[in-house]
């Protein structure tokens, strides 16, 4: 079984989505070219270097032994993919609920995505009290936020190994050779991995960025190339994302500016930060492109849902819908009759269909992502099929889904401004 889009709600009809079928065929060829700037991750799944894959399970074996806690530094695409991976499969909220066992492997802390000194400091301090490896990722080695994460951690972490073992315990994966952290990196010994020149940030979750920390958690890197792969080697031309792509350029079409990501399972909290930061940051440009935000629910259908419900219909709704969620609770007979003796997951599907039901009926279009479940395999599926839908979603909207010029606008004026501070 697939992840596969249920459509039949989105108001878009088989002979609309035929509308752009000639489109998405040159999207899809152009990915698929091999001659288009950036598109590396389009076959990675099927070119990953066995080589390379086996330096990143031993360097992840290594870090198991070292450390009870390895803090990751990078922020935006050196970041979410990893925090969503540990989000899903993992943990949350240092809940170890999906059979990784919390004390076989280090429990992951992120940094550098903040600039926050509250937050650094609790860091600093985890160094002084536990045993801890860093692995910092920047594919430009000069990003600020993450810049500033490594040089506080890297200071408290010489001062505490001494500088040759703080070495021993320093992960790096940036470009393979130019800039500050590639030549740090060498100087210094640490052991460190290449950020392929043809994948941009936040396609690079399935690059070493993110498979050496989710290794080192834990997560099974191979299965979630294995569905990456198999989510790559479907039919390409019904390929479900493609068929998403269209729906959603045709409700953009329709004048609906915002794609609102749905989640029952607060497991996929961090996986939506990521479809934000892949959809808003591939297709954000140009004055184009689709708002994307995230709910999670049931909690924001005390409040956002009665913007959903009634207020200025801009948007549209798509579920991520997880088919089996691992746990399962049946309620005691103490909670009533309504509820006792029903489970969990079927509270949580009625909720959903509940919801479904009426904003369908208030003329909200909705798309629904069906999850078979929540494992490596099906998360590698995840990544690919919404990594290939953005990309194809772009290409329709007539904007590069693989350049970010705001982003670097906001880079260098943020520079300026510090080069201004005393
Ligand atoms: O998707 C992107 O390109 C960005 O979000 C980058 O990943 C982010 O700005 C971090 O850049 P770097 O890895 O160079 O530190």
């Amino acid at each position: 079984m697939d992840l596969k889009i249920d459509r039949t709600k989105s108001g878009i009809s088989k002979e609309e989505i035929g509308i752009y079928s000639k489109e998405i065929e040159k999207a899809m060829d152009r990915l698929w070219s091999g001659k288009e700037p950036m598109t590396g991750w389009v076959k990675l799944p099927m070119q990953t270097d066995s080589e390379e894959l086996e330096r990143i399970l031993n360097a992840a074996i290594v870090i198991q032994e070292q450390c009870r806690e390895l803090i990751v530094i990078g922020i935006g695409g050196s970041y979410l993919g990893t925090r969503a991976a540990v989000n899903a499969l993992v943990g949350f909220d240092e809940v170890y609920d999906t059979g990784i066992p919390s004390d076989r492997y280090p429990s992951i802390k992120f940094a550098g995505n903040t600039m926050s000194a509250v937050y650094l400091q609790k860091l600093q301090e985890d160094i002084r009290t536990k045993e801890v490896c860093l692995c910092v990722i920047s594919k430009s080695g000069t990003t600020i936020e993450p810049s500033i994460a490594f040089a506080v951690l890297k200071e408290a972490m010489i001062k505490k190994y001494g500088r040759e073992e703080a070495s021993k315990r320093i992960y790096a994966v940036t470009d393979a050779k130019k800039g500050v952290l590639r030549e740090e990196a060498e100087r210094e010994g640490y052991v460190s991995f290449a950020v392929p020149d043809d994948i941009g940030g936040r396609y690079s979750v399935l690059t070493p960025v993110g498979l050496l920390p989710m290794a080192a958690a834990g997560i099974d890197i191979k299965a979630m190339l294995a569905g990456a792969e198999a989510m790559a080697t479907s039919p390409a031309w019904d390929f479900d994302a493609a068929d998403y792509a269209a729906v959603r350029y045709a409700l953009l079409q329709a004048g609906k500016s915002v794609e609102i990501f749905e989640y029952y399972e607060p497991q996929l909290e961090f996986f939506s930060e990521w479809l934000k930061q892949l959809f808003g940051e591939s297709e954000g440009k140009d004055g184009k492109g689709l708002y994307p935000d995230s709910l999670r629910f049931s909690s924001d259908l005390h409040s956002m849902g009665q913007f959903l419900q009634e207020g200025r219909q801009i948007f549209f709704e798509t579920v991520l819908n997880i088919e089996k969620p691992s746990r399962n609770i049946i309620l005691p007979a103490s909670a009533g009759e309504l509820l006792g003796g029903k489970s969990l997951n079927q509270i949580n599907r009625a909720a959903m269909e509940g919801v479904i039901s009426a904003h369908s009926a208030a003329g909200i279009p909705i798309i629904k992502i069906d999850i078979p479940e929540l494992n490596a395999f099906y998360f590698g599926q995840m990544l690919y099929f919404f990594e290939t839908t953005c990309a194809v979603t772009s290409y329709l909207m007539g904007v590069n889904p693989f350049d970010q010029p705001g982003v670097e606008q906001y880079k260098a004026e943020m520079r300026k401004k510090l080069n201004e501070l005393e």
